[in-house]
Order: structure tokens, then C-alpha cells, then sequence
């Protein structure tokens, strides 16, 4: 079994305040290995810099739903703010960039304890929102039979542990779990760019296989610097102003 400590961030967006506030506190903290769960661009400022950092800085990188639609064909179901965010990415992100993002697969497997994905194992898209979703995606994790009980997933924003004895969802600093290996997880580390659980603290879990701890943190950064940066890039205002609400 791995004696890592893994850190699993998810759905940067263009955050490069609170990717920096990420990094430091995993280093901080002892973590060997990163995984990064996708949507390393979209809504935030620093697509570019998101990128490079992730390049350099994580070991298993996942690709979301923004990562594959920073050029057309997009879900028509974008809402405006998404698309502008997008646009403005195209146009800031280099051609390889474009290309790596759309390029990273949708599925992994960093240890021979967990796998992670973007948004469910049903799909990249999927969002874990409801019961149904859940179980079905616990299913599916045990159906892969490889003794795999535990999957890492993003998308909602929300930070989560799922069991089919139910969903913990008051994850706050210092959050923890302790894995039980006869039971299946789905686990949600929160965002680190856009938090949605009305906290505007970046999100992220560290994970250790050898005692099974699932651990969240949660952190301070220089809110104010991303916002400043995206009112420069012209980026709509909700945008911005969700990043002070965690909404
Ligand atoms: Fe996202």
C-alpha cells in the first residue's frame, strides 16, 4: 500500500490566487502527490497560469467539462457567464494549451486504491446531485470489480462523502473521514476556485492510503487579487462577486 499523501484538487477555474493558496498549504502539509479532479479553466482570469501550474505541480490530471469547451462546440446549455469566461480563455490560451486541456482523459487511476473523474463515473458531465446519482454511481464503482471502494469526483462544487449509508455534506476545516474498506465512497473534495458551499475558503482534501484518512481543508487567499484581475479582463460581474459569497 502507498505510504503517499495524496492532495485532490478540483475545479480551479482560472483561480490562480487560490491554486498558489492550494499548492503552499499541500506542500505545507506533506503532501508527495497531487491529483487534480479537472475545469483547471473557465469562470476565473488566469487560464494561463492555471495550466502551467497544474502542468508542473500535478501527477494525475483529469479533464472537465470547461477544460474540452474552451473552443466551440459548446453544451447548448452554457449559461452566459460560462461562455464569456470561455471566450476570453480561447483567446488567452495558447494553441497547445487548447489541445492539452481536450486531451486529458476522463478517467484515472493514481493508486490501487482509488480511481478519480470530473463530474461522475456515468459520465464527465454528470453531475452527483441527488440520491439516484449516487447510488447509481456507487454501482457502478463496485461493479468495476478491481477492489477499487473509492472514487474522488468534482463538478458540483460541493464538498462531500458519499456511502450508500447516505451523504456527509458539513465538510468543513478539519473535516475528516476514516475509509472503511468494506464500504463504497464517492468523495467530493469542494473547489478551490469557486466555492459553492457558501464558504468563499478554497476547498481540498488530502487522502492517505495508508490509514485510509480523508481530510478537508480549507483556506484563505487573495480573494480580492482574482476578482481584480477578472473585472481587468472585462469578465461578467457575477462572476467576481460569487467568489466573496461561495455561491
Ligand atoms: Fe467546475
Amino acid at each position: 500500500m502507498s505510504g503517499d499523501l495524496y492532495g485532490i484538487v478540483s475545479d480551479i477555474h482560472g483561480n490562480a490566487e487560490a491554486f498558489a493558496a492550494a499548492l503552499a498549504a499541500m506542500k505545507e502539509l506533506g503532501v508527495t502527490k497531487i491529483c487534480c479532479l479537472g475545469d483547471i479553466v473557465g469562470y476565473g482570469a488566469s487560464p494561463v497560469e492555471c495550466v502551467q501550474v497544474a502542468r508542473d505541480h500535478c501527477q494525475f490530471i483529469i479533464r472537465g467539462n470547461h477544460d474540452s469547451q474552451v473552443l466551440p462546440p459548446r453544451h447548448p446549455d452554457m449559461r452566459a457567464e460560462a461562455l464569456a469566461a470561455l471566450e476570453y480563455a480561447g483567446k488567452v490560451l495558447s494553441p497547445a494549451d487548447i489541445e492539452w486541456l481536450k486531451n486529458l482523459p476522463t478517467l484515472l487511476t493514481p493508486d490501487e486504491m482509488f480511481i478519480i473523474c470530473h463530474g461522475a463515473l456515468t459520465d464527465p458531465d454528470d453531475y452527483i446531485l441527488t440520491t439516484e446519482a449516487a447510488l447509481t454511481n456507487l454501482n457502478l464503482l463496485e461493479r468495476r470489480n478491481d477492489g477499487k471502494n473509492l472514487c474522488f469526483f468534482g463538478h458540483t462544487h460541493l464538498p462531500m462523502a458519499i456511502t450508500r449509508h447516505g451523504a456527509k455534506t458539513n465538510l468543513t476545516a478539519g473535516g475528516k473521514i476514516i475509509i472503511d474498506p468494506t464500504k463504497s465512497y464517492l468523495i467530493n473534495p469542494g473547489s478551490v476556485g469557486q466555492p459553492r458551499d457558501k464558504s468563499p475558503l478554497a476547498s481540498l482534501v488530502t487522502y492517505s492510503p495508508f490509514d485510509g484518512s480523508v481530510t478537508w481543508h480549507r483556506l484563505n487567499y487573495d480573494t480580492r487579487a482574482a476578482q481584480e484581475k477578472m473585472k481587468e479582463a472585462d469578465l461578467p460581474k457575477w462572476l467576481w462577486q460569487r467568489l466573496s459569497l461561495g455561491k
